[in-house]
């Protein structure tokens, strides 16, 4: 309470001539509970004494009686003021519907020399604010796809009883999307992104205002988009093809079509598993084979392409097409090359020691003999294990037979 009179209490300065106290003042004034800034509620006027002093005393004491403070606003004329402070406490009407401050003028000179008036102050219930369109309404936008990042598109109109400042929230929209935003204070819908990036025809917005004190809403604006970019639409439907592991480089594979309302809409793809990318080259909407296939790779046998068209601002669906590729029989590589070998005449059994390899996994290899110098047929060959062995029992003495041999020998692969 010591600190409650020093702040009620000021001393005017001293005036020679006695005279009755007098007070002027408002006597009723009106504040709502959901006031929430300083503001002056009553002038008051002390006049006709000497080292006039002006007290208050405020009823009920309780909740928000801090609030409410005389101060000077001219000591040498008796000019005093009573402030309202939102900072201290919160005025509720249900708790505190009116506040009765007795406001009494002293001369300190003569402490009969006194004057009084009561300032009621009066609380308001505080009221929602209110949408004017209802809790649903319609708006359309125009042009939507050439909108840019910033520009305003429509207000959403609300207005406070009590005048309160309304402050707007948009909470989410259908289908969801953060191209949109409202002005906390001005209620204005304005795009965050360029709407050519947003690719429907249609969106809810859910709008919630509150003066502060309470929220109402959602307000559920149906927003048609006019003109807005529309997403691209793959139209080929063959979603698969099966290509011999040796298809030749640069071969076309597949021709995407597709239809969007944007000039420029572009075709992109990516494979799975992304090793498979290099295995295919994209010349505008046409694939074709970059690099070669190999069946016999199993993580490149079944490749998924994904293509999808994105036109600057929509993308399409992806569109999936599969990569079958099927084995072809290669041929084995024979080795050693250019085999000399020497061996002693008779009877002969001769194994080169084989180095030939087969692309193809689990091919049975066959060894034949195509060709003699000379010609005539002294050597058999074992197809499965390659040895070489006389037919006859060799015999170079007497010029009988030659002492070179040239084999021409083939190996193949099934
Ligand atoms: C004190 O004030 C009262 C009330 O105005 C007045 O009647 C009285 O004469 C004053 N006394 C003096 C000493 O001025």
């Amino acid at each position: 309470m010591v600190e409650l009179f020093r702040l009620w209490t000021f001393i005017m300065v001293a005036h020679l001539f006695v005279h009755t106290a007098e007070i002027t003042t408002t006597n009723v004034v009106t504040l709502n509970e959901n006031k929430r800034t300083d503001v002056k509620v009553a002038d008051v006027q002390c006049t006709d004494g000497t080292n006039m002093v002006l007290t208050g005393t405020i009823s009920p004491t309780s909740f928000c009686t801090f609030c409410f403070v005389v101060e000077p606003t001219d000591v040498g004329t008796g000019a005093y003021k009573v402030n309202f402070y939102p900072s201290v406490a919160d005025l509720t009407f249900s708790q505190v519907p009116e506040y009765d401050i007795t406001l009494t003028c002293t001369d300190l000179a003569n402490s009969s020399n006194v004057a009084t008036e009561v300032l009621e102050i009066r609380i308001t219930p505080n009221s929602a604010p209110i949408f004017a369109d209802g809790l649903t309404h319609q708006e359309a936008i125009s042009g939507t796809k050439d909108k840019v990042a910033g520009d305003t598109l429509f207000r959403v109109s609300a207005s406070d009883p009590n005048s309160d400042e309304i402050f707007y929230t948009l909470t989410r929209t259908d289908p969801a999307s953060d191209n949109f935003q409202i002005g906390l204070t001005d209620g204005m819908v304005s795009a965050v992104n360029d709407l050519n990036t947003q690719c429907t025809q249609e969106i809810d917005l859910y709008i919630t205002i509150t003066d502060g004190n309470i929220e109402v809403g959602p307000q559920v604006i149906d927003v048609t988009l006019q003109d807005s970019n529309e997403v691209p639409v793959i139209d080929t439907t063959d979603d698969r093809i099966s290509l011999a592991e040796d298809t030749v480089l640069d071969t076309s594979i597949v021709t995407i079509a597709f239809t969007d309302d944007t000039a420029g809409a572009a075709l992109t793809f990516t494979t799975v598993p992304v090793a498979a990318e290099d295995l295919f080259t994209l010349d505008v909407d046409e694939l074709k084979l970059a690099s070669a296939l190999d069946y016999e790779d199993t993580s490149l046998r079944r490749p998924l392409v994904l293509f999808t068209v994105e036109d600057g601002g929509c993308t399409s669906s992806t569109f999936t097409y599969t990569v079958s590729v099927t084995n072809v029989n290669e041929a084995p590589v024979i080795g050693p090359e250019d085999n000399v070998l020497d061996v002693y005449e008779g009877d002969i059994q001769l194994d080169p020691e084989w180095t030939t390899t087969d692309p193809d996994f689990g091919d049975d290899l066959t060894y034949s003999i195509t060709a003699s110098t000379p010609t005539a047929a002294n050597f058999d060959i074992d197809p499965r294990s390659g040895i070489i062995s006389s037919i006859v029992e060799y015999d170079v003495d007497q010029g009988a037979m030659t002492a070179t041999v040239t084999l021409t020998i083939e190996v193949g692969g099934h």
